[in-house]
């Protein structure tokens, strides 16, 4: 079965709570179930996690290569400022599908910039927790039909 990893990264345990006029009332958990569903239509198997430290990022990366068929990625604000998580992905080879609930190039000029996007597939971003459905269906077809 082919096998994807969703992983977020700082304050985005927060959601529901954290800005919501910017992120949403959604919280991360509902975003998973969204997501677990979505995957099973779709017939993947989903791993879904969230950690606030660059290491165990970079650690569950590393531990996807040989395991998962591809990468859903919302690095929250490590996006922006991140060089080791672009070398982890870089290293895994691993498909990666970027993420934002936010349009992040309508806001700060500092979340223009995204380390992640020259080695993504693509980035999705400014549909809320749909961001995330959209990733899947990108990611998806990607694995299956190589688009
Ligand atoms: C975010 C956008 C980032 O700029 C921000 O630091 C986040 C969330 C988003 O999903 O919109 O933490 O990744």
């Amino acid at each position: 079965m082919t096998s994807v990893l969703v992983l977020n990264g700082p304050n985005l345990n927060l959601l529901g709570t954290r800005q919501p006029e910017v992120y949403g009332r959604t919280t991360l958990p509902m975003i998973e179930t969204q997501c677990r569903a979505h995957a099973d239509s779709l017939g993947l198997a989903l791993d879904f996690m969230q950690s606030n430290h660059e290491g165990v990022l970079i650690d569950t990366i590393h531990a996807a290569r040989g395991v998962q068929d591809g990468l859903i990625l919302n690095a929250g604000a490590l996006t922006h400022t991140s060089v080791a998580i672009r070398d982890a992905l870089s290293s895994v080879e691993l498909p990666v599908v970027e993420v934002h609930l936010s349009n992040i190039h309508a806001r700060e000029p500092f979340r223009h910039v995204s380390h992640i996007a020259p080695i993504a597939l693509g980035q999705i971003c400014g549909f809320g927790p749909q961001s995330y459905i959209l990733a899947l269906d990108a990611l998806n077809g990607h694995l299956k039909s190589g688009i």
